[in-house]
């Protein structure tokens, strides 16, 4: 079919003009300038001060000093890996997306998988949410699918992302926990924001320990629009299946690993990969029409909300092959930019407040982390189409643009007319004719259905899983007032549930959290906080 096989090379590689190769050459200075001796700096006798005109010392010692780089605010820790993703389908009818185009059409993608609150050089398995995250460098530019291996979130708006993060991480004082869920911070927050609860029930589960990336899915979690050549428009859900399974770990066997080998998810991957044992998903899509979604009960809007698989099946679109390993770490997996607001013509955002958010929250961010407005031109990130712009200068500028103009309109350049009209990016022209206000749907407000769904769903072994996490986390929380609301959050989900976990805390079961979201959540009465060391 034209393709490379799988697992090789493909011909051709953009990254083929940046890579770097040592083998039967000289050692230069990075003025290419080749150096006699790497072992001794330049002295003033064999015992005396080091000269300053040791301009090798300098040159070597002042890049190390700037060797580092700030690590990501969120999803520090990740592994990546090359591969293709192959349609099985041409979906044109319901999309104009390049991947999607034809029948066995396949297109370049990067993939990294993330945990989201240990640093980065935190355990792989830790009980948390894990990132997954795909670029694909279509011919119409790059479109980044940035999911996680959970389908909902913790939080319905992106006003509420810095407060949860804040609450997640190690506590500022201490440093402490580097384990996001085992303290008062997050299940202070956790226990006053009821959007939460279905997300626990996730987060609390094994899927929160996978057995390896490679056996985790994907969800695009938000809702999404494809859009066809006509310009119609439906509503659209993503997720990833893995080929090998969905599986995880129990936790005594993830609180072993943790401690005899951190890297346990970033060697699976690379070595599954070395050996030729390429990780597979299916790419499935929901695919449902704004008049069905006004029977499903709850807003897809709302990021807490998984849409039943009973309303819209998933339909199989395409595979995902993951078949070469980075060559260079920083390179590529630390220097890779993933971004929502990375589409492209046939796909387009919905109105979920927290969607909203993220497309302004990837870019200000990479602003900073790499260094200024330029790292879309690191290889990495870059298209595999030709960037052309009128956007010039800044910091490690690469491109050498020709030409005096680059301004529009102009009568300088001549040529095809610049913007692309029909044939680019079009937002879909959504009618909306309401007040501008702060507040949420009346719909965002049921918290606990789907929390309830999910944990009624579970297995008996896997019912008792989660309230053991529960009970595992909740006796690292120290503020007993802490514990009792968390009681009474899980009370709304299942009887079975909190009494298993309140049995766990030595606790009553106490009145459940209030339904109506603008009752006040319950205090209790302080109490001296408990020590964890006494255990
Ligand atoms: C990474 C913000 C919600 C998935 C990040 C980063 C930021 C961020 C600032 C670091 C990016 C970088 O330095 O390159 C936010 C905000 C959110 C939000 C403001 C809510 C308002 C979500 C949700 C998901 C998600 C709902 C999943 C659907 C990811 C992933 C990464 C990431 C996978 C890591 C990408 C990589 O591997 O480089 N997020 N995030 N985030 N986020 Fe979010």
């Amino acid at each position: 079919d034209g393709q490379p096989p799988i697992g090789e090379n493909p011909g051709n590689d953009p990254l083929d003009r940046v890579r770097v190769d040592a083998s039967d050459r000289h050692l230069t200075t990075n003025q290419g300038v080749p150096v006699a001796d790497n072992q001794h700096s330049l002295k003033i006798g064999l015992r005396g001060p080091t000269a300053l005109e040791d301009f090798i010392l300098r040159e070597k010692i002042t890049h190390f000093d700037h060797e580092r780089i700030p690590e990501r605010v969120v999803h520090a820790r990740g592994s990546a890996a090359h591969g293709f993703f192959e349609a099985y389908e041409d979906l044109s009818a319901v999309t104009r997306a390049a991947p999607f185009k034809a029948k066995g059409k396949r297109t370049p993608v990067f993939v990294r998988f993330s945990t989201v609150a240990g640093e980065r050089g935190s355990t792989d398995v830790a009980r948390d949410v894990r990132g997954f995250a795909v670029k694909f460098y279509t011919d119409e530019g790059n479109w980044d699918l940035v999911g996680n291996n959970i389908p909902v979130f913790f939080i319905q708006d992106a006003m509420k992302f810095p407060d949860l993060v804040h609450a997640v991480k190690p506590e500022p004082h201490h440093g402490m926990p580097q384990a996001a869920s085992a303290h008062d911070t997050f299940w202070d927050f956790a226990s006053l924001s009821p959007e939460i609860a279905h997300m626990l029930m996730w987060v609390m589960s094994d899927r929160a320990i996978p057995r390896s990336y490679r056996t985790m899915q994907g969800f695009g979690v938000h809702t999404f629009r494809l859009i066809n050549a006509q310009g119609e428009s439906q509503f659209c859900k993503f997720h990833w299946t893995p080929l090998a399974g969905t599986h995880s770990l129990v936790w005594d066997e993830a609180v072993k690993i943790s401690g005899a080998d951190p890297d346990f998810h970033r060697r699976d991957l690379w070595e599954a990969i070395e050996a030729g044992n390429f990780p597979e998903w299916e790419l499935g899509l929901q695919i449902f029409s704004e008049e069905q979604s006004q029977s499903f009960g709850f807003d897809i809007l709302d990021a807490t909300k998984l849409i039943p698989e009973e309303l819209v099946p998933v339909q199989k679109v395409g595979r995902m092959v993951l078949d070469r390993n980075p060559d260079n770490f920083f390179a590529e997996t630390e220097q890779v930019a993933f971004c929502t607001a990375h589409i492209i013509p046939g796909i387009d955002f919905s109105n979920d407040p927290l969607l909203q958010g993220r497309i302004h929250s990837y870019l200000d961010t990479q602003l900073s982390r790499l260094g200024g407005p330029n790292f879309h031109e690191i290889p990495i990130n870059a298209p595999i189409v030709q960037v052309q712009n009128n956007q010039r200068d800044g910091m490690h500028r690469q491109a050498i643009h020709r030409g005096r103009v680059s301004y529009e309109p102009n009568s300088l350049a001549g040529g095809c007319p610049f913007q692309a009209g029909s044939k680019g990016f079009t937002s879909f022209p959504e009618r909306v004719a309401e007040d501008k206000v702060r507040g949420k749907p009346e719909l965002f407000a049921d918290h606990y259905s789907q929390a309830r769904l999910f944990y009624q769903s579970q297995a008996p072994s896997e019912q008792a899983h989660i309230a053991n996490a529960f009970r595992f986390e909740l006796t690292r929380v120290q503020t007993v007032a802490i514990r009792l609301r968390m009681l009474a959050l899980l009370a709304n989900v299942d009887d079975g549930l909190v009494a298993k976990v309140a049995e766990g805390l030595g606790l009553e079961v106490p009145e459940p959290l209030p339904l109506a979201t603008d009752a006040p959540i319950p205090t209790y009465p302080p109490s001296p906080p408990l020590s964890l060391l006494s255990r």
